[in-house]
């Protein structure tokens, strides 16, 4: 029996996870909206046998609410995520296509038609991550004033779910027989009409291309609320997470296993992976000091306007040198990240000051050291229970992305807990999932 091996997948950036990167000297900002930037990345991390590529997204800029620093934030401002996956699906032959489209403003059938063509240009490598929108703007490109409430959010998004995979079940692997003799094209015997009625949709079908090379596309989810717990128990195959202590992660990973047991589903059909932002150097004191470097390209006062945002409420209010307040009010965010940094700042009795210098990578887990201190965190994590993997949210790119390939991977590689091929050709058979 082969030893359990650990996913993994990378974060697709312009110039890092770490808000103050593209500062650095060596960053290319300028090449953010240019394809041969990402098709140097996408090259790296399948060099390094990667699981896959994800990309976030959002449908607009965050709000920036002091104009005095709107300039110097780093909007989610990048390529749409399925165009530029489809371009990576021609440069690559392994590794995985994951994009996030969310299920709040946007309509089942495009997703769904969407994330299949991927999968076909990709010859099944496609994956959707399914996202809410965290970001309340968003409504204002759409015709709302309003963001819609949280719970409202998650009740479309599992009438959504379930459309998208109702559409990928239009047709079986063999209805497309393209018979020239006959002169039948497919067999309406095997096509299926959804005729979905519910409260948000109504979608007949059926979808107007095959059935997905790799059976379903897969899904990814990355809630961590209540709500987005009890969806991703019920149709996600991979869990994304921000998790900042292996306590609070492994409490995740059983809370996540109980969930989709519950669910009627098999905990070994779903992969739980935390974010980790990785700082590699040859020795602890060598990647110390390029943690240092990184986080002194972060303005502090940038800080502060990143929690108001990440928060839903304006954090300059709050005196800067005493511990955060506990009674703060509530708002329309997504939850998640801001428990997340809530508690990292009543764990390590920070004050508003010191929680905004963390606030550049988002309250995500950093680790830094050498390659043997990575791959120790990285396995005790794998091994207690916490995590079957990780999504790699490489600090600074491409140089991050390729310290972690050259020296993490052939050591997770020498403790037999990373695959030395890929063992198939779609992103299915290399996450272990079989068709659902
Ligand atoms: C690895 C990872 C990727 C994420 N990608 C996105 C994204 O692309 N767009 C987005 O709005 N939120 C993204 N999120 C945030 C979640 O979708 C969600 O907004 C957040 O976890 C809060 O979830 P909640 O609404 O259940 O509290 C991501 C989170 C993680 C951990």
């Amino acid at each position: 029996m082969a030893d359990r091996q650990m996913h993994l997948g990378l974060m697709l950036t312009a110039t890092g996870a770490h808000f103050g990167a593209w500062r650095l000297p060596e960053a290319t900002p300028q090449t953010s909206f240019t394809l041969d930037h990402y098709v140097r990345i996408a090259e790296v991390a399948e060099g390094g046998l990667l699981d896959f590529v994800f990309i976030a997204d959002s449908l607009g800029l965050y709000p920036m609410p002091d104009p005095a620093t709107a300039g110097h934030m780093l909007p989610i401002s990048h390529l749409e995520p399925f165009t530029l996956l489809s371009a990576l699906a021609a440069t690559t032959r392994n590794i995985g296509l994951i994009g996030s489209a969310t299920t709040t403003y946007n309509q089942p059938f495009q997703v769904a038609r969407i994330i299949a063509s991927l999968d076909h240009i990709s010859a099944g490598r496609g994956g959707w991550n399914l996202i809410t929108s965290g970001n309340p703007a968003e409504a204002w490109n759409f015709g709302f004033t309003e963001h819609p409430d949280h719970a409202d959010r998650y009740e479309r998004a599992g009438e959504f779910a379930d459309v998208v995979t109702g559409l990928w079940d239009s047709w079986t692997a063999d209805a497309f027989g393209y018979e020239k003799a006959s002169g039948r094209y497919f067999d309406p015997a095997k096509m299926r009409i959804l005729n979905h009625a519910g409260k948000f949709f109504d979608v007949r079908g059926p979808l107007n291309l095959a059935r997905s090379p790799q059976d379903r596309p897969v899904i990814a989810q990355a809630g961590s609320s209540d709500a987005g717990r009890a969806l991703a128990a019920r149709v996600a195959e991979v869990v994304f997470t921000a998790q900042q202590t292996l306590q609070g992660a492994k409490a995740f990973y059983a809370d996540m296993h109980r969930r989709v047991a519950e669910a009627g589903r098999d905990v070994s059909e779903v992969r739980i992976l935390p974010g980790v932002v990785p700082i590699v150097g040859n020795t602890d004191a060598e990647a110390r000091e390029e943690r240092r470097r990184i986080d002194g390209s972060f303005d502090p006062m940038l800080g502060i306007e990143t929690l108001s945002v990440e928060f839903g409420i304006d954090m300059s209010v709050y005196p800067l040198d005493e511990r955060l307040p506990r009674d703060l009010p509530a708002s329309n965010k997504a939850m998640s990240r801001r428990d997340l940094l809530e508690t990292e700042a009543e764990r390590d009795g920070l004050t508003l000051r010191q929680l905004a210098g963390r606030a550049a990578s988002l309250g995500h887990w950093t680790v830094c050291g050498s390659p043997a201190t990575i791959a120790d965190a990285l396995q005790e994590w794998f091994e207690q229970g916490a995590a079957d993997g990780f999504i790699l949210m490489p600090a600074t790119q491409p140089a991050g992305l390729k310290n972690f390939v050259d020296l993490v991977i052939p050591e997770l590689q020498r403790r037999k807990m990373f695959r030395t091929a890929y063992a198939g050709k779609t992103l299915r058979t290399n996450l272990g999932l079989s068709a659902p």
